[in-house]
């Protein structure tokens, strides 16, 4: 009998460990032959740890399964029998690209990667030209999908474009934005495909070194990435002989420390280099001047793993699904205080009130919805007037959003967006590198400012706004310059919490 149970960490922390025990054990007891595959998460996370159970050649779902549901989940019944899983409405309505083999293969196994399309994309991209390469990036339209947008294939350029000795892909997994784990999730699920795309990035750019920094609050991931990278050293996709083609790409993995603004490009390769993880200004650009000096790439996660596909089945049918400029599909993160959290992946266009309300169920307290924030702590609090905003780079930009990572952080009417406000002020003076005024000092300040609001001094707003003015158009990076997204959103969107609480204080 052939059962699947995920080692994600999320359905290790929900007890995917004590499940797999208790199954040997029953089977044992019954007599029964199990071949357990360790697999990554299909990404409902509610239902985690789901056990799937071949039965008649589909995979039957189980879950959330308990030690004790071993007997039921081996005679394939009980309440938490799910069907097929392939069917289950969360799965059927989702165009899987990226996430294609997450939750399906063993993670671990390059036989099962390439028996479902690994590394069809290399191969091609091996008698491809460079520039051919970066062509084929430039037409499927990949946007970073780190949190910025910028072209995939226009960074590819930059770097193909540069003359030196040297060139680097760093693939950015410093995945530090709150209600995020898609990259946690590929790098578990099926890191082949983060290693293939960073081995057709070097191909085309012509760099023939890649580092992964991964954040140590990441062991699971950092585990099966450096046993991927063994494996695939071992089989010839790594190497002086990527897939007998002559041209080498080698790749390591590497540790960050837990520091927020590592995550951002600079910072992160200065923390790579071994100094101390401050942000450089820019220019010069990465893409010019990146790990030592020299043209690197710096790439997300699931811009990289997003790659394979690409070439797999061609850029124009990546580029067919999406909306606008924004082309492809979006792995969306779906967390906080919401009914089904989970990772859903779609073509850009669905909105924001479907994704809450559809896909994710409303709450979990089955209040009522107050505020979605939408890209990380630095994104806006998103009202529910703003629901039928269209997932897309542009479309979030235009209401005063922005899309990030993709993370969704629900909250319901319980929330005090004063305090979330406060909070992102908060956050921002914890995380700060300290390298420019407007967020080191601004920080501090706005978390002040926001005080005094709850003390019911009038003329802390006009202040506030002053102040995110300053951070925004002052600060270095991304962490001081969009902080006032949060803050500024919650003082636009929810007036009454801040007007309450001067109230209260009168
Ligand atoms: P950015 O807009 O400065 O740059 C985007 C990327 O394009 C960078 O890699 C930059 O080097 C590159 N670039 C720009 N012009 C280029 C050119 N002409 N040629 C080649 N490359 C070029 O944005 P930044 O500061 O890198 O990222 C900010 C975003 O990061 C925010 O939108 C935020 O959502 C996101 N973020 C994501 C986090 C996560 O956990 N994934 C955490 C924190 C922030
Ligand atoms: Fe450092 Fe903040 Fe300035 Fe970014 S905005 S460089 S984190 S001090």
């Amino acid at each position: 009998m052939k059962i699947w149970v995920p080692m994600d960490s999320a359905a290790k922390a929900l007890g995917a460990e004590a499940v797999v025990e208790a199954l040997k054990a029953e089977a044992a007891k019954q007599g029964i032959e199990l071949e357990i595959v360790r697999n990554g998460s299909r990404g409902m996370i509610w239902l985690e740890p789901l056990v799937e159970v071949e039965i008649d050649g589909a995979r039957h779902g189980y879950g959330p399964a308990e030690p004790g549901d071993a007997a039921a989940i081996l005679a394939g019944s009980g309440a938490k029998a799910l069907g097929p899983v392939e069917e289950l409405d969360w799965m059927r309505r989702q165009t899987r690209l990226t996430f294609a083999r997450v939750g399906v293969i063993d993670p671990l196994s390059l036989a099962d990667y390439e028996a479902h399309g690994g590394l069809a994309g290399l191969r091609r991209a091996l008698g491809l030209s460079g520039q051919e390469i970066v062509d084929e990036v430039k037409t499927s339209g990949l946007r970073g999908r780190g949190g910025a947008g910028f072209p995939t294939g226009i960074k590819w350029q930059t770097v193909h474009d540069a003359q030196a000795p040297q060139k680097y892909i760093v693939c950015n997994a410093d995945e530090g934005d709150s209600g995020t784990f898609a990259d946690r999730m590929i790098m578990e699920g099926d890191p082949f495909t983060l290693i293939e795309g960073m081995a057709i990035a070097g191909i085309g750019v012509g760099a023939t070194r890649g580092y992964v920094y991964i954040r140590s609050e990441y062991p699971d991931a950092i585990k099966v990435m450096r046993r991927a990278v063994e494996i695939a050293r071992a089989e010839g996709v790594l190497g002086s002989d990527v897939l007998g083609s002559g041209r080498a790409f080698d790749m390591e993995i590497r540790v960050g420390a837990g520091a927020y603004v590592c995550g951002e490009e600079t910072s992160l390769l200065n923390s790579l280099e071994g100094k101390r993880g401050v942000v450089r200004a820019k220019p010069p650009l990465p893409a010019l001047e990146g790990f030592l000096g020299r043209p690197t790439v710096v790439n997300n996660v699931i811009s990289l793993a997003t790659v394979p596909v690409i070439f797999e089945k061609g850029a124009q049918h990546y580029a067919d699904f999406g909306l606008g400029r924004s082309r492809g599909t979006v792995t969306l993160q779906i967390a906080g205080n919401v009914a089904r959290g989970g990772l859903f992946e779609t073509a850009f266009g669905m909105s924001l009130g479907e994704v809450v309300n559809y896909i994710g169920g409303g709450t979990a307290s089955g209040r009522p919805v107050k505020a979605v924030q939408v890209g990380g702590p630095l994104g806006a609090y998103m009202p529910v007037s703003k629901f039928d905003t269209a997932i897309g780079y542009e479309e979030f930009d235009a209401e005063g959003g922005l899309i990030g990572h993709a993370g969704l952080v629900v909250f319901d009417e319980s929330a005090d967006m004063l305090q979330m406000a406060r909070f992102a002020m908060e956050f921002c003076a914890v995380e700060s590198c300290g390298k420019c005024t407007p967020c080191r000092i601004g920080a501090v300040r706005g978390v002040e400012t926001i005080d005094r609001i709850a003390q019911g001094d009038p003329q802390a707003p006009a202040l506030l706004t002053d102040l995110c003015d300053t951070m925004r158009d002052g600060s270095l990076c991304a962490l001081g310059g969009f902080t006032p997204y949060p803050v500024m959103s919650a003082l636009t969107h929810f007036p009454d919490d801040f007007a309450t609480a001067k109230e209260a204080a009168e």
